[in-house]
């Protein structure tokens, strides 16, 4: 049984502009315990390339523990060139993905939404973005990340090969399906599944048991299922198609930066990575922002902390039973973009360019 202690929160800055972005969640939760009396106890550690610089490994054990103790993590983002040529164990990203698999976090949740005030930001017509709503449910701990065989090994002729596996277990499907058809309850019934079941067996098996899961339990549910290339393609095309889209680990990865661009920029989306519910209805989980870590422009005060504030947002809702607190904070980020304050990546016309730390600070002055 997962045993957690009430309220504490492990904070993952990692690399690049990650800290920077997780400091104005910092002040945002450090508003809310004194503002509204709330005990959210924060603890911050090292994880990514900055881990490997200090302890020469991405995350050590002790941190890991910490992740597995949290109420909920917030992670920043890991990554940047100065560890390209790491080996692969090495590498910053191996502390995501080890976050990702042993806190079985299956479920990642990916909305994107395009806010009004940003229609003008999205390179598509204001007419095919504006009202968008789309939420994306990636599996997050199957498919081509984790399956074995993987490596490098050397053949004939001095050639090498590379080697990565697509694997899915019926369980791996139907698991990350149910969420997917869960949250399209609470939304507009509709759930589009991709998959490459043209080519792909692991594809026909998750088109296969997503229909069967559907047949015996979700029937008042629309659902389709799209070859991944083609959903690519309807994402520009005619994104409003979509309500709730499930798909595998690697096809979510990339659906998602390309539903991202839709919303006017990377910097605005969050994201939610959930593990099972346990009897009390609490699950691990791991917020963070879509973005990377953007190195070339980390120390610039140019970041978006957006993304990372709303991914504690999605904390407040699916973690910490605070749906109020959540919607508080969507409003706060709402009225800083109406009164038209913006960071680089966003930036228009009329408006106002603002650092990462004052639209942190707008947003907390809007909070009530
Ligand atoms: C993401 C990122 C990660 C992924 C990287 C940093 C390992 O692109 O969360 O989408 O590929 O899953
Ligand atoms: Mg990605």
């Amino acid at each position: 049984m997962i045993k957690i202690k009430k309220r504490k929160i492990l904070l993952l800055p990692g690399d690049g502009i990650g800290p920077e972005v997780i400091e104005e969640v910092k002040k945002i939760i450090n508003w809310l315990n004194k503002n509204k009396s709330l005990d959210f106890e924060i603890d911050e550690d090292l994880a990514g390339g900055c881990s490997y610089d200090k302890h020469g490994t991405p995350i050590t054990d002790e941190v890991f523990y910490k992740a597995l103790e949290s109420e909920a993590v917030m992670l920043g983002a890991v990554g940047g060139p100065k560890w390209d040529n790491l080996d692969f164990s090495k590498k910053p990203e191996r502390a995501l993905l080890k976050l990702r698999k042993e806190l079985k976090l299956f479920a990642n949740l990916r909305p994107a939404i395009c806010f009004k005030q940003l229609v003008d930001a999205s390179t598509l017509k204001p007419e095919i973005v504006s009202g968008l709503d789309i939420m994306i449910v990636r599996e997050l701990t199957g498919g081509i990340y984790f399956g074995e065989p993987r490596g490098i090994k050397p053949i004939d002729n001095g050639e090498r090969k590379g080697i990565n596996t697509h694997t899915y277990t019926s369980s791996e499907i139907i698991r990350v399906a149910k969420v997917a058809f869960d949250l399209a309850k609470k939304r507009s019934n509709k759930v589009t599944s991709c998959e490459k079941s043209n080519v792909m067996e692991a594809g026909q098996l998750w088109r296969e048991e997503v229909q069967t899961l559907h047949d015996k339990e979700y029937k008042d549910i629309e659902l389709n299922h799209m070859l991944a290339d083609n959903c690519a393609m309807q994402l520009l095309r005619n994104p409003k198609q979509f309500d709730v889209i499930v798909t595998d680990n690697l096809f979510g990865d990339m659906l998602s930066d390309q539903a991202s661009m839709l919303t006017g920029s990377l910097g605005l989306l969050p994201s939610a990575s959930l593990g099972a519910k346990n009897k009390d209805g609490k699950m691990r989980a791991m917020y963070e922002p879509i973005h990377g870590s953007a190195p070339d422009i980390a120390g610039t005060g140019a970041a978006n902390p957006i993304a990372t504030i709303l991914s504690f947002g999605m904390a407040l809702k699916y973690s910490l039973d605070m749906d109020k607190e959540a919607q508080n904070l969507e409003n706060a980020v709402q009225t800083v973009l109406d009164d038209g304050l913006r960071t680089k990546d966003i930036m228009s016309k009329g408006n106002k360019e603002v650092t990462t730390s004052q639209m942190g600070d707008a947003i907390i002055s809007k909070l009530k």
